[in-house]
């Protein structure tokens, strides 16, 4: 059985492709359609209310493109909509939160899980819940960090603005002494480089985007969902600015994207 439907992967803007970077390392066959909403991007200083209302036009996109499952690349959009979404839709839904939370439970020496995000993700608790309902005696360090994702999106990865930045932010969870540290935001993956030099080599950091990518090969195989044509085309789909969703794009895909297409946002 293959089966050749698209997967759809979804994210407020362009961050999302840092999991598109991963589904293609195991997943080189699968047609991918991706839908970016840059008009409505960040996701991170918005509502629930809003973020919600958004995923739910991202669904209804694949399900117009008739895909096989959905993944929600965006942790904003996963802490906030993800659950009613699953509970709610007909096609297998995958977020960002449980296999980044899952990640940090299996890796953590000492239980001191340190979390990183937008705002609105770190307010949402999300991830301390589920990491705490994997491992209730975990100890969570949450900490926004809203001005990461706009430096990620400039390339600002060696600057001392960035480093600065890191620093002001990340101090207080290497004064707590964690031991794990989740990148609770698309665009973290990028400044994994950093981030590690601040909190030193005993920090493991877990990137939500690969273990996200790891779950969807083990979803699709468990429901017979794979793939095996020889494939692999996909399409890009985003609210506005493709020519720099193109630009910016290209450097977190570390490759060129084809076929950018501009759809209207309801
Ligand atoms: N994609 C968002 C996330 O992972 C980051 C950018 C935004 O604020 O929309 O949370």
């Amino acid at each position: 059985m293959s089966d050749e439907r698209p997967i759809g992967v979804f994210d407020s803007g362009l961050g999302g492709l840092t999991v598109v970077r991963a589904i293609r390392e195991r997943l080189p066959r699968e047609r991918l359609v991706y839908y970016g909403d840059t008009a409505r991007f960040p996701y991170g200083s918005k509502s629930q209310e809003s973020v919600a209302k958004f995923s739910w036009e991202a669904v209804r996109f694949f399900q117009s493109h008739n895909a096989k499952c959905i993944v929600i690349a965006c942790n904003t959009a996963s802490a906030f909509a993800l659950p009613e979404i699953q509970g709610k839709c007909d096609m297998p839904v995958i977020g960002v939160i449980e296999p980044g939370a899952r990640a940090a439970v299996k890796l953590t020496a000492r239980g001191k899980i340190g979390v990183i995000g937008t705002t609105a993700t770190i307010n949402s608790d999300a991830y301390t819940h589920a990491i705490r309902r994997l491992k209730p005696s975990a100890v969570v360090y949450a900490q926004p960090c809203p001005l990461l994702a706009p430096l990620a999106e400039e390339g600002w990865v060696h600057k001392p603005a960035t480093q600065l930045v890191i620093e002001e932010y990340l101090s207080p969870l290497r004064t707590a002494r964690i031991d794990t540290l989740v990148l609770g935001c698309t665009h973290y993956p990028l400044l994994a480089g950093p981030i590690q030099a601040f909190m030193g080599d005993d920090v493991r950091l877990v990137d939500s985007a690969s273990t996200c990518a790891a779950e969807l090969v083990e979803l699709l195989d468990a429901r017979t969902l794979l793939s095996d044509a020889a494939g692999g085309d996909e399409l890009f789909f985003v609210t506005d600015m493709a020519a720099r969703f193109s630009e910016v794009g290209t450097r977190f895909m570390g490759r060129s994207l084809q076929a950018i297409k501009v759809v209207g946002a309801e």
